[in-house]
């Protein structure tokens, strides 16, 4: 069968998918446009996509010989799954592979925009330094704080998980009790107002839903700790990003941490005058580890998609019924 790569993912990938089908990948290293990857498509049997592409009802219907999308990602808000659903196509994700590493990224940001590591790097690379000085850089404790988790999920819990040697607190907002937390940290399942007024640093790990869009906005902005830092590696559209513009300029919370923007790749430009926001390019899954193992996923998912059978991690299993 035929199969189009929107973008060249690591070798293991790769080689799994050549070993029984044809492949067509992206030659250029770059995101393809959406009549781009319309014309990758003709003729083939399956996607390999990225996050980056939006595979909605127009092009998921441009190719009728389609019987499977593989993304090679966790969170899959780009692809019309519904749509997908409804012509018989699979659709998998690669879930569990790149947890650890989205949970360290969080983490880094969290000791970033807590100590100042970046503003602190400049400021030696530029000569500033000029001894030890009683009030430069200082920052937040992070020993015995209160960590909210919105969204104890795979990637959430793993997150709060890694706080074991800090010693805290830990709130969490989910709609299902998740036992090990309770049981491994004592966490509390909280309401997100409890959370937001109490926690000393916060870190999202939501998928993008229309309930969860604009989750942070002014109003839960204002209600955080004049201290507190917020985290976020899920996905950009969960924070009104101007709303946290006016936060961090305002000192209505210490700072912020970002691996993810409201409309990817513009970065607000007004975060990028502000010291107290750490920004990453959507690089939470960026270890080598993890993006060989997304690429294995995603490849064993496309490989038992084509031969009708229900991938390993597939997101509308209902296709099956
Ligand atoms: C995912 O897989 O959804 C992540 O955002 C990739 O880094």
């Amino acid at each position: 069968m035929k199969i189009f790569v929107t973008r060249k993912i690591p070798e293991p990938g790769l080689i799994l998918l050549r070993k029984e089908h044809e492949i067509e990948v992206n030659p250029y290293d770059r995101v393809l446009t959406k009549k781009e990857i319309m014309q990758g498509l003709k003729g083939k049997d399956g996607l390999l996509c990225l996050l980056t592409d939006t595979i909605d009802e127009e092009v998921i219907s441009s190719e009728p010989k389609l019987k499977m999308i593989s993304s090679y990602a966790v969170g899959y808000n780009n692809i019309d799954v519904k749509e997908a659903t409804k012509r018989g196509i699979s659709v998998s994700n690669t879930p569990g592979v790149l947890t650890d590493a989205t949970a360290e990224m969080a983490w880094s940001l969290l000791f970033s925009a807590t100590r100042h590591i970046v503003e602190g790097d400049k400021f030696t690379r530029s000569g500033k330094f000029k001894g030890w000085d009683p009030m430069l850089l200082l920052g937040q404790g992070i020993t015995g704080k209160t960590l909210g988790i919105i969204g104890a999920g795979r990637i959430g819990t793993c997150f709060a998980l890694k706080s074991k040697g800090f010693n805290m607190k830990i709130l969490y907002v989910d709609g299902k009790t998740d036992d090990t937390l309770e049981n491994e940290l004592g966490a509390k399942k909280v309401t997100l107002d409890t959370l937001l007024k109490k926690s000393d640093f916060i870190s999202l790990h939501i998928p993008l839903l229309s309930s969860t869009h604009h989750l942070i906005g002014e109003q839960e902005l204002r209600m955080m700790k004049k201290t507190a830092v917020l985290i976020n590696t899920s996905r950009g559209p969960v924070i009104d990003e101007k709303a946290l513009v006016k936060a961090l300029k305002n000192g209505w919370i210490f700072g912020a941490g970002l691996d993810v923007y409201e409309n990817e790749p513009h970065v607000e430009k007004e975060l990028l005058k502000l010291n107290n926001v750490i920004l990453q390019p959507h690089s939470a899954s960026a270890t080598v580890e993890s993006r060989t193992k997304m690429a294995i996923m995603a490849a064993e998912n496309m490989l038992t998609g084509l031969k009708g059978e229900m991938p390993p991690n597939c997101v509308n299993p209902d296709i099956f019924n």
